[in-house]
């Protein structure tokens, strides 16, 4: 038995070659925070493992580490904050495409500019993989490697057809969408409806501008805004499917979500403090920071409060805003930043009242605290729902917002059924057969093991039929055409026999 598993081993080790020490290049021009914190572990495990790694960033680490350099292109800010009211979905998609040109400056940024002229080689270029992409992976062909994408959501709409799978609309909800896998008629309309505006948008609004930035910069015709990330071998997603959706998945599709939570830090003392000093427990408060704390009313705010007011636990909230001058009830800390991660896994701590972005959702889950989720805007509506619809969180929608609803959805959300089914969740969470961290360590040396093939190895051949093609049209076609003409000779055979016959 021993020997086996020796040899088993011996085998592996032989056939796997060591990846070696390559040189990858990260582009992440997000201007989130957030999203850039879903990479970060990856660039650190990447540098442990010995390789060498550059990364254009808005975000560069403060703490220098042999082999990172860093582009810091922070200045570019192509993103305002979203404002609490007013994001439907053509305003994101308005913004999506406000954005593309914005982003653009980055290719034209000095040091980005000189290092693409450079005619350096990279072993990889891992990007961001969010609305901007199509811009940046044209720069894999510059520095002659394969791309791996990174997406810092559950998915995107176009992440399936980038590899060559299908959307099926009857149970698959789109991001933008609001209901989960079980769709009512009248939702999967709704699904349809959203699906088809948001494509319309990607291809036929979004492509142009792609393309006219993507020939200036590369001198390279592209032919759609998807057609411009055909080069990518794969994309990892901040997805799980036991925390969201199981759905099918090609292998080129990798679930790594989770991977931005962190190692437990000891919590600031003022906190820590408060916190253990709270007899009845604590619950926390954050927006995130990507919605303004400024465009939340007065009226908003007194009513957040005065809820606080009536509950017996202690509340932290994260919000910054000079704009108010803010007299808070005894139980409540304010501060403009807190450890969130390393809060919601203190055993005190409740319940979270979130905006239920990604990131905290994901985090919530990690630690198995309840939510009460106030979605404002892209995702977090979808978010909100899968969760209430697992009952663990309790949902309120931000324009019936007030002190009441507060009050109740908190009472509701402290109730035990919750507290319970997350830590079921949490359970599920955590069952895999190998972390976010080392799933995308894994598959990202596997791109740089392979990669001359690596373009065609863990996609579809979907990505080379056109739309008739992969839908069988043409099939359908070369069957009922000669059924048709059978069906017309006999109708007109029989229309001859009976003329004649009078
Ligand atoms: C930096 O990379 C080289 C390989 O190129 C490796 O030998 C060295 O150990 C790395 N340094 C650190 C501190 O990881
Ligand atoms: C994809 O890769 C090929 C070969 O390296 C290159 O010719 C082409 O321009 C690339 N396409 C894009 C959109 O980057
Ligand atoms: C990949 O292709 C290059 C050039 O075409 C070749 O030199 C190299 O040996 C190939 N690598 C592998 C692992 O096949």
């Amino acid at each position: 038995m021993r020997s086996a598993v020796f040899a088993a081993f011996v085998f592996c080790a032989l056939t796997i070659a060591p990846t070696g020490s390559s040189e990858i290049l990260v582009i992440f021009p997000t201007t989130a925070q957030s999203h850039y914190r879903v990479v970060r572990p990856l660039i650190h495990r990447l540098l442990d493992r010995g390789h060498k790694i550059l990364a254009i960033t808005n975000f560069p680490d403060a703490v220098e580490r042999a082999n990172l350099s860093q582009i810091d292109i922070a200045g570019l800010k192509p993103h305002s904050k979203f404002k609490t009211s007013n994001n439907g979905i053509m305003k994101s998609i308005t913004r999506v495409i406000g954005n593309a040109n914005t982003y653009a400056t980055i290719l034209s940024h000095p040091t980005v500019a000189k290092l693409l002229q450079s005619g350096r080689k990279f072993d990889l270029v891992l990007a961001e993989f969010f609305t901007s992409t199509p811009i940046f992976a044209p720069i894999a062909t510059v520095v002659d490697a394969p791309i791996v994408g990174f997406c810092p959501m559950i998915t995107f709409p176009w992440i399936n057809d980038v590899m060559g799978m299908d959307t099926t609309m009857s149970y698959m909800p789109n991001i933008l969408s609001d209901s989960s896998d079980r769709m009512s008629f009248f939702q999967r309309i709704s699904n349809i409806v959203k699906t088809a505006i948001i494509y319309i948008a990607f291809n036929w609004i979004y492509t142009p501008i792609i393309r006219q930035i993507n020939n200036h910069h590369y001198g390279i015709q592209t032919e759609s805004a998807i057609k411009s990330m055909a080069n990518l071998s794969m994309i990892m997603t901040n997805n799980y499917h036991s925390m969201f959706l199981p759905f099918p998945q090609l292998p080129g599709i990798v679930e790594v979500g989770g991977i931005h939570v962190v190692d437990e830090k000891p919590i600031p003392q003022d906190l820590n403090d408060f916190i253990n000093n709270a007899d009845r427990g604590v619950i926390l408060f954050s927006l995130g920071t990507v919605v303004s704390e400024e465009s939340l009313s007065a009226d908003k705010l007194y009513n957040i409060l005065d809820a606080f007011s009536k509950v017996k636990q202690r509340v932290i909230m994260k919000f910054d805003s000079e704009k108010y001058k803010i007299q808070l009830p005894v139980n409540v800390k304010m501060v403009k930043w807190f450890p969130q991660r390393d809060l919601l896994a203190h055993p005190k701590v409740l319940l979270f009242i979130s905006h239920a972005g990604m990131m905290s959702v994901i985090e919530t889950i990690h630690c198995g605290k309840p939510m009460v989720a106030i979605p404002i805007f892209g995702d977090q509506m979808f978010n909100t729902n899968l969760l209430v619809g697992k009952q663990v969180a309790v949902a309120i929608e931000y324009k019936h917002l007030d002190s009441d609803h507060l009050f109740n959805a908190i009472n509701e959300a402290l109730a035990e059924k919750y507290a319970i089914n997350m830590k079921k969740l949490q359970q599920l969470y955590n069952d895999r057969p190998q972390s976010p961290l080392e799933t995308a360590v894994y598959w990202t040396e596997y791109v740089i093991r392979n990669k001359n093939k690596s373009k065609e190895l863990l996609k579809s051949q979907k990505v080379h039929l056109n739309l008739y093609q992969s839908n069988l049209i043409d099939i359908f076609a070369a069957f009922l055409l000669p059924l048709i003409v059978v069906i017309y000779f006999i109708q007109w055979k029989m229309k001859h026999i009976l003329y004649n016959g009078q």
